[in-house]
């Protein structure tokens, strides 16, 4: 038996020196020490039969190996722990020197930078900048713009329009930002000098000059005594202050409702210039700038007297001016969250 205890004590002492981590050494622990089937009670379970001679001497022995095996276990137990500690903190360790992750910045669309700009400009002009809801009633979109239900000039400017219990005021994703016009009139009344850039929606197939919704910068100015020559002079200063150079214009007459007379203010293609090309629709000229004189309906609808205030109105379209200006051949690409094309402003 002492043969026996001498050989169990070697085993486990070997055993324990080998143990990689503390799970390992609990199970040892239960092969030597469990209390049914742990190797050492099953060995002193025979102690019962010996002599008393031989008792003397085994059991002292069996208590001895037990307590220093049990004390083998401690200290690698806690060497083990120390080791795993180490390991974690080797893990978690952070180098100061190293250089920090740079948060990667977005970028302005080009359709903001240019609206900024344009803002710049016609503050210093003294003119307000405005916004205006995008789900627009049917009223302030079509109706209070001297373009009645049935008015043929809807069809130009189909959109969305949306579902609405019986008895509500229909209501439309805005097909132009004109119906805020009508809203600042009624807000701010006369003398007013407003602009209101914004996102407008359009039923439209979809090709390189035209999307579904995109960007347009309404302006009136209304005072006393004020004239096609006040008009002339303020798209002049826009337009030059946009593209930091003169650009040829042409104006021509063109009809919209809610102006009388209204003109297009077209600039010779920036793309091609003035060659033809597929955003100009190989004509040379885009369609940049329509406007005219308010007509007086819409300024009744603002409250607004006829017979003492005139104005002008402009309805620029941004999404195109900024195609002009960066030389964006493809009206989809502003819309495509491509940042391939949107790091290069
Ligand atoms: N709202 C018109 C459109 O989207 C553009 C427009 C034309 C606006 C003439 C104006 C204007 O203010 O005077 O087609």
């Amino acid at each position: 038996m002492q043969k026996e205890l001498e050989q169990v004590k070697i085993k486990a002492e070997q055993m324990i020196a080998a143990a990689r981590d503390v799970s390992e050494l609990e199970k040892i622990e239960l092969e030597f020490f469990g209390r049914k089937e742990g190797t050492l009670n099953k060995i002193l379970k025979g102690l019962k039969d010996l002599s008393p001679a031989e008792k003397k001497v085994v059991g002292p022995l069996a208590n001895e190996i037990k307590s220093h095996l049990q004390q083998l276990l401690d200290e690698r137990k806690s060497v083990l722990e120390d080791e795993a500690l180490d390991a974690e903190i080797e893990k978690e360790k952070i180098d100061l020197t190293l250089p920090g992750k740079k948060k990667a910045l977005g970028s302005l669309n080009p359709s903001s930078l240019v609206q900024y700009e344009l803002e710049d400009i016609f503050r210093s002009l003294g003119f307000m900048v405005l916004d205006g809801p995008e789900l627009e009633s049917d009223y302030y979109n079509f109706e209070a713009l001297n373009i009645p239900e049935f008015h043929p000039a809807r069809d130009m400017q189909d959109t969305f329009y949306i579902k609405t219990k019986k008895g509500e005021s229909k209501q439309v994703l805005r097909t132009h930002t004109s119906p805020v016009q009508v809203r600042a009139m009624q807000k701010y009344g006369a003398p007013l000098r407003a602009i209101v850039p914004g996102r407008v929606f359009r039923y439209e197939a979809l090709d390189v000059s035209h999307d579904n919704n995109f960007y347009q910068l309404e302006g009136v100015m209304i005072e006393e005594n004020i004239s096609i020559t006040n008009l002339i002079a303020v798209m002049k200063t826009l337009l030059k202050g946009i593209f930091k150079k003169d650009v040829k214009v042409r104006l021509r007459p063109g009809f919209f409702p809610f102006v009388e007379p209204g003109f297009e203010l077209d600039i010779n293609c920036l793309i091609c210039g003035g060659r033809g090309c597929s955003v100009c629709k190989q004509s040379g000229w885009v369609e940049l700038l329509p406007c005219g004189m308010i007509h007086p309906n819409v300024l009744k609808a603002g409250n607004i007297d006829p017979e003492k205030y005139s104005g002008f109105a402009f309805g620029l379209g941004l999404t195109r001016m900024v195609m002009m200006r960066y030389g964006i051949d493809d009206i989809r690409l502003l819309n495509s969250g491509d940042l391939r094309f949107l790091k290069q402003f």
